[in-house]
């Protein structure tokens, strides 16, 4: 077995469809707390598959953590579980320290002392497997090179300063204690399943919807684009050979301004469903107010991953981008049942307020 957290969310729930697609995999166990962005029902394919078992609750319960790896006696964790979006770390920071910080240093302690309790040969063969971000390296500027491994933490935003955090504890965790760790540092991603707060799903949308296409600031912000899958195969690799206590930055190589991406999307969406006008859907951008403190640009050097452990993305932009406009188009049904009123209530509070 292995132990999967934020399993229900965007890219969590990714990896658990593409881990257990397939026939050999082992089982995994998903937690997940089941905010907002947690969706039982994109694990609905699962429903029958024994090796799918599902538990909501907390990170930060250190009593279910417990009993959870006593009963399953997992060889790996991998953490997905967080607050991920950047908006609503602004308007409210206290639940990305309660999750992404105290949670985390939840999980990291019940599985210290799961691992002491295992024979040496376990011991050795165990992961904790650490998900976290690009944001952690801050912003750059138009000509500066891409962030590596090796680039100093300097986050901008209460979400990213939180992540940056985790991953601190996780690296002391390997240095002190000799917790098997690994770290993932990735940039932007996209696909199925990403909850429309995020700026692709919610641009695909609003655009169907007849609504506007907010762009903050001048939409000339850069972020590194990788398609989920892509980042799902990434992580599989790196828990399967990377090396204990190093971090691996996960990238597309595809560095886009955010208007550009709106953009592509637009005219992908002319394409496939034109507007009953015959319009563009471009006619619906509108510059709004822009995020405070917003980090003008992200570009992850993925080359070491690359280097060390053979990975590289499948998907460009071109394709990735439109495998998901397509995802979107024949799903209604996932996306209604996302848009629940929790889901209305931050979109008011968020862009009319
Ligand atoms: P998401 O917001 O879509 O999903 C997060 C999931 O975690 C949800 O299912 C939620 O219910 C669950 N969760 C939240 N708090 C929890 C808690 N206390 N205990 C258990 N479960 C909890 O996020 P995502 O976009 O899928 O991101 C997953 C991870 O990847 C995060 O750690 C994020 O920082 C990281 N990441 C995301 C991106 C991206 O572009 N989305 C890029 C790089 C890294
Ligand atoms: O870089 C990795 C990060 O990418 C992850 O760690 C985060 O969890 C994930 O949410 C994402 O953060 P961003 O802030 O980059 O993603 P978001 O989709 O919110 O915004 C992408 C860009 O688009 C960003 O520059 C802000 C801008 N934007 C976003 C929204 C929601 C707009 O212009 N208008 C919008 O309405």
């Amino acid at each position: 077995m292995i132990v999967v957290t934020g399993g229900a969310g965007f890219i969590g729930s990714n990896f658990v469809l593409d881990w257990l697609a397939n026939p050999k995999a082992e089982g995994i166990i998903n937690l997940d707390k089941l905010t907002y962005a947690g969706n039982l029902s994109t694990l609905a394919p699962l429903a029958k598959d024994p090796r799918h078992i599902f538990i909501k609750g907390d990170i930060g319960d250190s009593t279910l953590v417990t009993n959870l790896l006593q009963q399953h006696r997992p060889r790996a964790i991998i953490n997905f579980a967080a607050e991920s979006h950047v908006d609503r770390s602004i308007h409210g920071p206290a639940d990305f320290i309660q999750t992404n910080i105290l949670g985390s240093f939840n999980l990291l302690e019940c599985t210290r002392t799961y691992w002491n309790s295992l024979p040496t040969e376990e011991q050795q063969q165990f992961r904790f497997l650490h998900v976290s971000t690009d944001e952690v390296y801050g912003s750059l500027g138009a000509s500066d090179a891409a962030f590596k491994e090796t680039t100093a933490y300097e986050p901008n935003s209460p979400y990213s300063a939180s992540k940056a955090a985790s991953d601190h504890l996780v690296r002391a965790w390997f240095h002190t204690y000799g917790l098997p760790v690994l770290t993932t540092n990735c940039s932007n991603n996209y696909g199925p399943y990403h909850f429309p707060e995020k700026l692709i799903p919610l641009v695909i949308l609003n655009a169907l919807n007849g609504q506007p296409l907010p762009i903050y600031g001048d939409g000339m912000q850069v972020r590194d684009w990788l398609y989920v899958g892509d980042h799902c195969a990434a992580i599989r690799r790196v828990l399967e050979k990377g090396t204990l206590g190093e971090t691996y930055n996960v990238g597309g190589w595809n560095e886009k301004a955010n208007l550009e991406v709106v953009k592509t999307i637009c005219a992908i969406l002319d394409e496939l469903r034109p507007r009953p006008n015959g319009g563009s859907y471009a006619e619906q951008i509108r510059f709004v107010t822009d995020r405070p403190g917003h980090d003008r640009r992200y570009a992850i050097d993925a080359s070491k991953l690359e280097r060390e452990l053979g990975w590289k993305p499948a998907e460009t932009f071109a394709t990735g981008i439109r495998k998901t406009v397509e995802w979107y188009l024949v799903n209604p049904e996932w996306v209604a049942g996302v848009q629940s009123g929790s889901y209305r209530d931050w979109i008011n509070q968020h862009y009319v307020a």
